[in-house]
């Protein structure tokens, strides 16, 4: 983007082909275009959002604390014998999900029973997991740590391995004003590196904006959406915080309870937390156990597969929801604008040096 900012009017006022060769060369060595992606650190609403629900004011973004975070999020040391970082389940190309897993696998290979979500947009959710049993962000960091099945160390063990290097001693140093090496430091700036991964760039995004144009099919797949969706997977988050049954059959082996594990209330007994829908054509499989590998398989659940029970959600009733075979299409044509390329190719959420 940048680099074309640049470029154009030079090219306009008509630089030769090779001539433009050199320069755009020599741009992409320019020292302080690097420090313009790598100094791009900050947190901001984008347009159309609702105000955020994490408050960054209580964790002043700096470019120390994130970039402390993101060592720590691709760190293996997090987990028992040293083999899983929060990245190995959670990846960029698939918008921080785990590809192509239906559960997650850590340490020892051991398998969980629920399906990595993508990781966006945190700041935005006021509960975490697909139960909703974390209730603050700085809190969801030690979950994953200490999960058997997961990265299954300790908190104090961690402490232990990051206070016995250097290099984490003068990060947190940089990051907190003195090298104390603590479990909230340790979540804050976890949470600061996740905080700013922030999906706004879709094609669906730049139609609101007015930048881009959507095709007849996409236009009337959003119009399906809002009529049939849009209730619970609610724009521009594509989620509304709340927790649902969608009338998924319940997987006898497993029984997972959803919210109800947590609040132990019937009324929320198979109700799970409403996932967002942005970049969901890369976050396969889908639900919480990654039951479909497909967005058609959603789809279809949703018109043929819904299962009547007692906390079936009332705006999807007993027999689902309708869609015809060209709505469905559409639908697929619209979900596909919710992918943000900017997002899962964006530098500074790789893994650094
Ligand atoms: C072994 C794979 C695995 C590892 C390692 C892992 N996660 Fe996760 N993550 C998951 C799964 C599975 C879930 C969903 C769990 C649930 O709902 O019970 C999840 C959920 C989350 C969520 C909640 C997202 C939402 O929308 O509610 C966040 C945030 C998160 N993980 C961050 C992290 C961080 C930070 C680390 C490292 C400290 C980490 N994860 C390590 C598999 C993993
Ligand atoms: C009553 C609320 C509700 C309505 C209406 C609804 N959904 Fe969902 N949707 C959910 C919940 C809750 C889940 C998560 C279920 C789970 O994890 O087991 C979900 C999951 C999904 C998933 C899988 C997402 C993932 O990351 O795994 C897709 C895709 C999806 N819905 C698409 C749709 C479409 C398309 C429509 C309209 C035809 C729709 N939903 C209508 C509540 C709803």
């Amino acid at each position: 983007m940048q680099l074309l900012k640049r470029i154009r009017p030079l090219y306009v006022v008509g630089f030769s082909l090779p001539l433009l060769a050199v320069f755009v060369h020599s741009c992409s060595k320019d020292p302080q275009l690097a420090a313009e992606v790598s100094d791009n650190i900050r947190f901001e609403v984008p347009p159309g959002f609702p105000q955020p629900v994490y408050d960054f004011s209580n964790n002043p973004v700096s470019k120390a604390r994130f970039e402390l975070g993101r060592k720590l999020f691709y760190e293996p040391a997090l987990s028992r014998d040293n083999s899983t970082s929060c990245g190995s389940c959670h990846q960029q190309f698939a918008a921080f999900a785990h590809f192509e897993h239906d559960f997650s696998h850590g340490v020892d290979g051991l398998l969980g029973t629920r399906n990595a979500p993508g990781i966006f947009n945190l700041a935005w959710h006021t509960s975490f997991m697909h139960d909703g049993g974390i209730n603050h962000l700085e809190s969801q960091p030690i979950a994953p740590i200490t999960n058997p099945v997961e990265m299954d160390e300790t908190i104090s063990n961690v402490l232990l391995k990051l206070q016995a290097r250097p290099v984490y001693r003068s990060m947190f140093a940089e990051a907190f004003g003195s090298d104390s090496i603590t479990t909230q430091r340790m979540s804050q700036a976890i949470v600061q590196f996740m905080g700013l991964m922030i999906s706004a760039d879709s094609k669906y995004d730049r139609y609101r904006a007015g930048t881009a144009t959507l095709t007849p099919q996409e236009t009337a797949g959003l119009a399906t959406f809002r009529s049939k969706c849009a209730s619970c997977h609610t724009e521009p988050l594509f989620m509304d915080n709340g927790f649902h049954n969608n009338g998924l059959p319940i997987e006898p082996s497993i029984n997972d309870s959803g919210r109800a594990h947590i609040t132990g209330l019937a009324a929320d007994m198979y109700t799970f937390k409403t996932p967002s829908l942005r970049n969901i054509t890369l976050t396969f499989p889908y639900m919480h156990d990654g039951r479909f590998s497909t967005l058609q398989e959603c789809l279809d659940h949703y018109t043929t597969g819904v299962v009547n029970s007692p906390t079936l959600d009332p705006l999807i009733g007993p027999s689902g929801i309708p869609l015809t075979a060209q709505e469905k299409a559409d639908l697929l044509a619209f979900l596909a604008t919710l992918t943000d390329n900017t997002f899962i190719t964006d530098p500074r959420f790789k893994e650094g040096q």
